[in-house]
């Protein structure tokens, strides 16, 4: 299948506050130089956010990680799980077409995603609503014919059941996923014949199916404050286990909490009433700092310009924007001082990054004519040279 940029683009893209620290957090879990193996985990919060993968939605991740776009654009275009055009409003219907399901009726199910959202698949419905597509087995054959739903898998799925399903989420009513025809997870319709001495402890519905009962949201489930809960070496001073030692910079957001106690304020326990949000902590409110506007150049010395883009952080785009501000050298950001980051700062499309890449202590490095780190590696892979 050709899989390409949408033809209709919005202007711009950017994360949530929440979503931005969420994902500067991602970014932490890998080495430094590194930074670009977040690229899945934060295209996949951008679809979240968005619904699709835009191509603003693209160029803004490859800048925060420091990435060609191309490279963005090859992962984005190669994933399937990648949406690269609009979704429904409510939801983006999987329907499984693979061997189990076709055999059970997936077909029914595509015709009534014909008929009730669009004849072709990747087309919005009339009321912008719902997207639907055919997808590969999605490993839930035990309860085929099924359908992923956002998050959810809605499975055992009929004709009528899955009509049912779809307008009660067009009409804003609470669904519940996982098996339709009564059945508890994969289990026999009619009750285990084994291994029953272990059946006292079970929830209502299994898992993931009970997790959206219990939030009260089957179809998005992402309320965009949730911290990352797979960061568990980042401390509770924020401190990135290891890399202190390496004396490196604590990377981690002010908001990175002990794994345990995110799950504890996570998990909603098991057959309660919806659990209710819980307030995104709020940022401590730093004191701003006064802009002043460094010395800037209307052109390169010399005609020619510093490879920006050997700055960790810095990317084709940013490149740009650091040129057309008037900085085409390392020792013009060499010699920033606060007030001047305050104003190239106010002037980037994401603010902090100059301090939390450390821009000034690399641009002094590379200006005196040493590698960093990261530059050599730049190098060697060819990735930044024009
Ligand atoms: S064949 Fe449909 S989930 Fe495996």
């Amino acid at each position: 299948m050709l899989r390409r940029l949408h033809s209709e683009q919005p202007d711009s893209f950017a994360f949530t506050p929440d979503n931005q620290k969420w994902a500067e957090a991602q970014v932490t879990k890998y080495p430094e130089g590194r930074q670009a193996s977040a690229v899945i985990p934060l295209l996949w919060r951008a679809q979240e956010q968005e619904g699709w993968v835009s191509k603003p939605a693209i160029e803004y991740i490859a800048d925060m990680l420091g990435m060609a776009y191309i490279r963005v654009l090859e992962v984005a275009s190669f994933y399937f799980m990648f949406q690269l055009q609009p979704t429904g409003s409510v939801a983006h219907v999987q329907i499984c077409g693979t061997t189990s399901c076709m055999i059970c009726g997936a077909e029914d199910l595509i015709a009534v995603c014909k008929e009730k959202i669009a004849e072709k698949p990747f087309t919005l419905s009339a009321d912008g609503k719902y997207t639907w597509e055919e997808v590969e087995c999605l490993g839930s054959c035990t309860n085929a014919p099924m359908a992923q739903i956002g998050k959810d898998y809605f499975e055992d799925l009929t004709t009528e059941s899955f009509t049912k399903i779809l307008d009660d989420l067009a009409a804003g009513k609470p669904v519940v996923p996982g098996p339709q025809n009564g059945r508890y997870a994969a289990e026999p319709k009619s009750g285990l014949t084994s291994l029953t001495e272990y059946d006292s402890g079970k929830t209502q519905y299994n898992a993931s199916a009970q997790l959206a009962v219990d939030l009260g949201d089957s179809v998005k489930r992402i309320q965009g404050d949730e911290v990352p809960i797979l960061t568990p070496w980042i401390g509770k001073d924020g401190v990135v286990a290891g890399r202190a030692a390496e004396g490196q910079p604590p990377k981690a957001p002010e908001a990175a909490k002990p794994a345990a106690k995110q799950a504890a304020e996570a998990k909603p326990a098991p057959k309660k009433a919806p659990a209710k949000k819980a307030p995104a902590k709020k940022a401590e409110a730093a004191e701003p700092v006064a802009e002043a506007a460094p010395e800037t150049l209307k052109a390169a010395r010399g005609g020619q310009a510093d490879d920006l883009k050997l700055l960790k952080g810095v990317g084709p785009k940013l490149e740009q924007t650091l040129n057309e501000l008037g900085f085409f050298h390392f020792d013009q950001i060499a010699k920033w001082t606060e007030a001047e980051v305050a104003w190239v700062d106010s002037r980037l499309k994401f603010k902090g990054r100059i301090e939390r890449d450390g821009w000034i202590a690399q641009a002094a490095q590379l200006a005196s004519g040493e590698e960093t780190e990261f530059a050599k590696k730049a190098k060697e892979d060819g990735r930044y040279e024009d």
